[in-house]
């Protein structure tokens, strides 16, 4: 028997960088989406001992180095049961290093089958806990939909749904490394910090408008020059009509909202000669 689940990317509607914490992790606050671009997580009970990871991405880690293998070993650690083997299988759709948390995904997909299979009465909060072991987007990639991330990331609160649109979303061809990127934040330094509350209004009263308004993600002010594709593709979303764009997470991709399918789909294929990977996209939210 194979058990698939989809894994999720997620958008940063918003981030902010609060401050470095002793541990060299940084406090964080930030507004996230899951959306309907996912990969394919299939697991596959075996009778030799171990887990191996398999992927359509040869590059990729095979074994204990792939954050689905790590979650998987964090959760038998946890709930203290024996680890049968199994072979985890991916395949893969969202942009590897992209800001889009796709091994983040993949890692919370193996946690939500593995609960599913062994102790379906673990509560959510429980399994986001064993999720923080694993990475620190984790937790909210178990969890899913419009959700207020703070501390490390792992303290989640709910947060009411973006209202319908089309998301365009596109992964430039170049790759920036988080924890490079997080060197580069001197916290007193960022000029400007999104209006978090102004954008959980919005989302409270439905307001597309007013969340487009308010996308912002700091990690654009540190961006080293030699990304500047960065800024070029958002403009373009811009000129190609979205509402509003803006870099998710560590980046270097960048998403554009949309009220109307046809312009977002319009810009996908006005996007993709520019040699960028572009999708469109809608919200989603992970099964139970
Ligand atoms: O937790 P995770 O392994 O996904 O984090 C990757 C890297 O990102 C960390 O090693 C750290 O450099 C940086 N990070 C951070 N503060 C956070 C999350 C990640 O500094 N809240």
């Amino acid at each position: 028997m194979n058990y698939t689940e989809s894994a999720y990317a997620k958008l940063n509607l918003a981030l902010d960088i609060l401050g470095r914490r002793p541990d060299g992790y940084h406090d964080m606050r930030m507004v996230m989406q899951s959306i309907d671009l996912a990969d394919q997580v299939t697991l596959s009970p075996r009778s030799e001992p171990g887990i191996s990871v398999s992927t359509d991405l040869p590059y990729l880690p095979k074994g204990d180095g792939n954050i689905a293998a790590k979650a998987a070993a964090r959760f038998f650690e946890a709930t203290g049961l024996p680890c049968p083997g199994f072979d985890i299988d991916i395949f893969k759709q969202i942009p590897v290093c992209a800001g889009m948390a796709g091994g983040s995904s993949d890692g919370a997909a193996v946690l939500r089958i593995l609960r599913r299979l062994y102790v379906p009465d673990m509560t959510e909060e429980r399994l986001e806990e064993i999720g923080a072991l694993v990475g620190s987007d984790v937790p909210y990639c178990v969890r899913g939909g419009t959700v207020l991330a703070e501390g490390r990331g792992e303290r989640l609160s709910a947060l009411p749904p973006l209202p319908p649109c089309w998301l365009v979303v596109c992964k430039p061809a170049c790759s920036i490394s988080t924890p490079e990127l997080f060197a580069q934040v001197r916290v007193k330094k960022l000029r400007c910090h999104p209006d978090i509350p102004g954008m959980t209004a919005a989302l409270e009263q439905g307001d597309l408008e007013g969340v487009a308004r308010r996308l912002y993600n700091v990690f654009e002010d540190v961006l080293p020059r030699r990304y500047s594709q960065v800024f070029e593709v958002k403009s373009s979303l811009l000129e190609l009509g979205a509402m509003a764009a803006s870099m998710t997470g560590s980046g270097p991709s960048v998403f554009g909202i949309f009220r109307e399918e046809d312009p977002a789909a319009r810009a996908v294929d006005a996007l993709l000669p520019l040699g960028v990977s572009a999708f469109l996209c809608r919200t989603a939210q992970p099964r139970p």
